[in-house]
């Protein structure tokens, strides 16, 4: 199930706009996810790729344990990652990369952790995109996803919807239902659930926990 408005160009053209006042407007807003996400890759360490890496507002939040490469498709948004870990001297970042998160080039089993926070929403297809971390996340390894889970009924369904239309100029699709991800899980015998908590602000964005087997 994947939103047909959403394109790799229209997502590069969305986030080359968003690029410029992206962390004015999501600093605050969407850190409650980063934080969480951030302390679940914390308790892994490792080799870790941090996918749709945007502007990096998470990178400062990984301990000196986590070896961290950002992909991102937008190059603009990347450009202000790169000047955050120069400014930062976040010395764990191995390096930042346009790539695309549906086709990652890098060798099966490359890293010990996949991190996504906010991401899989943006993503013309979110399934490829999870076999894509599946891949080269190591057996035993987690992947860690913050999202928005979209509403299945009353107002906020409603808003949703409304906002659903306009996700080509957004950059990204408001109705995201859970059975993305579950029929993803239950699809692949090697991937457990093993954490799906609700995340302030209001339980708007859902941290998830997967091991792979
Ligand atoms: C909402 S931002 C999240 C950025 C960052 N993780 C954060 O927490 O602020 C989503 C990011 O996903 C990137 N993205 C969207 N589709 C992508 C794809 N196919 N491959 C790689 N990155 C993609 C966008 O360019 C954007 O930077």
């Amino acid at each position: 199930m994947t939103a047909p408005s959403l394109t790799k160009s229209n997502v590069e053209s969305a986030y080359a706009r968003w690029a410029p006042i992206y962390d004015t407007v999501f600093t605050l807003t969407l850190r409650p996810g980063r934080v969480a996400a951030a302390q679940a890759i914390n308790r892994l360490g490792g080799r870790v790729i941090d996918v749709g890496v945007g502007t990096g507002l998470e990178l400062p939040m990984f301990g000196p344990q986590v070896q961290v490469t950002g992909i991102d498709l937008s190059e603009p948004m990347l450009r202000v990652a790169q000047k955050r870990v120069e400014e930062r001297k976040l010395t764990n970042v191995e390096g930042l990369l346009v790539m695309d998160a549906m086709k990652l080039a890098f060798p099966d089993a490359s890293f010990d952790a996949a991190v996504a926070p906010y991401v899989l929403t943006v993503v013309p297809e979110p399934e490829r995109t999870l076999d894509e971390m599946a891949r080269v996340v190591k057996p035993g390894g987690e992947i860690i996803l913050v999202n928005h889970v979209g509403a299945e009924r009353g107002p906020l369904a409603l808003i949703e919807a409304w906002l659903g239309k306009r996700s080509e100029a957004l950059g990204w699709r408001p109705q995201f239902p859970w059975s993305i991800l579950g029929d993803w899980i239950a699809r692949r015998p090697d991937i457990e659930l093993v954490e799906r908590r609700a995340l302030a602000p209001l339980g708007l964005f859902t941290l998830v926990r997967l091991k792979r087997h």
